[in-house]
């Protein structure tokens, strides 16, 4: 079986299809026949070196895959051949909250990620598809989809007739948009492009501003919330946006901290603490948020949004598609 792979050094230019025997299951373990995987920007970041010296090659890249189970190894019951299956982000954090030894398992950056024909991963690091879902469509799933789940349900307990402001038109804030449409919310959208505005309103946004003509466009998702502020910020931007985002929450409102696309920026903490704002950090989720974001997913038939979808033999030009940041939602190869 064939898989892409980071040998001797980081970089675009060096990752390389790389020839390897069929994976054969140990206890507990199975193997997936990789159908389709998922872009990450997390995934451009460990492709550039820049995930810490905890992440080096060699590494099979990217955290996101679904395919079928095709052998399963003693003692395994929770899958069986044929299900159909993503690999869940933190291998090892089924439930409960997260700790040092969970976050270690981080597919495509701790360890061997899923841009391959083949895994072999523990089984209990697997959930079912939602059956209304391709592979194409579960590849998306693992990292971003999770992210967002988590932001909004568990740390932001969002109640139906609340606000959500989310921040550009990439995978997580897309989901995020969905999540928060199907709960009864309200979202306020930015984006650079008037384009991905049009597009995010047919998702359901109930209000959009383009935050390259509007800088402050904390004013915008004020005057949405009638003055107030919104509930809840998705914030993929980082220190960049954070400023900004801390002028656009309502007093007592959640941050769900994500994200570092907008790069430098300072932060004034009087705006936390006399606004009473809840900042939390996410860091994708547990086995038990998909499962439950699963359940979600199947009882509306939500549908993820795909941008493209690459062939297995262009994996480069899909990472570099991704950098190119042209895409609305997800950027996908079938394998
Ligand atoms: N902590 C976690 O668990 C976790 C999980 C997933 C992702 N992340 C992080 O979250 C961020 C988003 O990840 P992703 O995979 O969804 O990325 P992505 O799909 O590559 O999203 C890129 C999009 O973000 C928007 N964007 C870029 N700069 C922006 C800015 N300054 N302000 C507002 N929007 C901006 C752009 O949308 P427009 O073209 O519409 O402007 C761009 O197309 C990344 O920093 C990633 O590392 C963290």
């Amino acid at each position: 079986m064939k898989a892409w792979r980071f040998q001797n050094a980081f970089g675009l230019e060096n990752l390389a299809c790389v020839e390897f025997p069929d994976p054969q299951p140990g206890p507990g373990q199975a193997v997936v026949r990789v159908r389709a995987c998922s872009l990450n920007y997390r995934d451009l970041v460990v492709s550039k070196g820049g995930y810490g010296k905890a992440v080096k090659p060699p590494l099979t890249p990217l955290s996101d895959g679904a395919g079928e189970v095709i052998a399963v190894g003693p003692g395994v019951t929770r899958v069986k051949p044929g299900d159909r299956v993503a690999a869940i982000f933190m291998q090892g954090w089924l439930e409960g909250g997260p700790d040092d030894a969970k976050a270690a398992t981080a597919l495509g950056g701790a360890i061997d990620g899923m841009l391959a024909e083949q895994v072999c991963l523990d089984a209990s690091g697997l959930v079912k598809l939602p059956d209304h879902l391709g592979f194409t469509e579960g590849a998306t799933l693992p990292c971003a989809a999770v992210t967002a789940w988590h932001s909004l349900f568990d740390s932001g307990r969002l109640q139906p007739g609340q606000s959500v402001l989310v921040q550009g038109t990439g995978g997580v804030s897309i989901f995020a948009l969905q999540f928060a449409k199907l709960a009864g919310a309200r979202v306020f959208a930015t984006s650079s492009s008037d384009e991905k505005l049009e597009r995010a309103k047919a998702l359901g946004a109930d209000g959009v501003v383009n935050y390259r003509v509007h800088s402050d466009w904390d004013r915008a998702a004020r005057e949405f919330t009638g003055g107030a502020g919104v509930d809840h910020v998705v914030e993929v931007g980082g220190a960049g946006t954070l400023p900004v985002s801390l002028k656009a929450v309502r007093r007592g409102g959640h941050i769900a901290l994500i994200g570092v696309l907008s790069g430098a920026g300072e932060v004034d903490p009087r705006f936390i603490f006399l606004k009473q704002v809840k900042i939390q950090g996410i860091y994708v989720g547990s086995r038990r948020m998909f499962e439950d974001m699963n359940q979600a997913i199947a009882a509306v038939r939500l549908r993820p949004v795909v941008d493209r979808v690459f062939g297995f033999e262009e994996a480069p030009e899909a990472l570099r598609h991704l950098e190119r940041g042209a895409h609305f939602g997800k950027v996908c190869i079938a394998v």
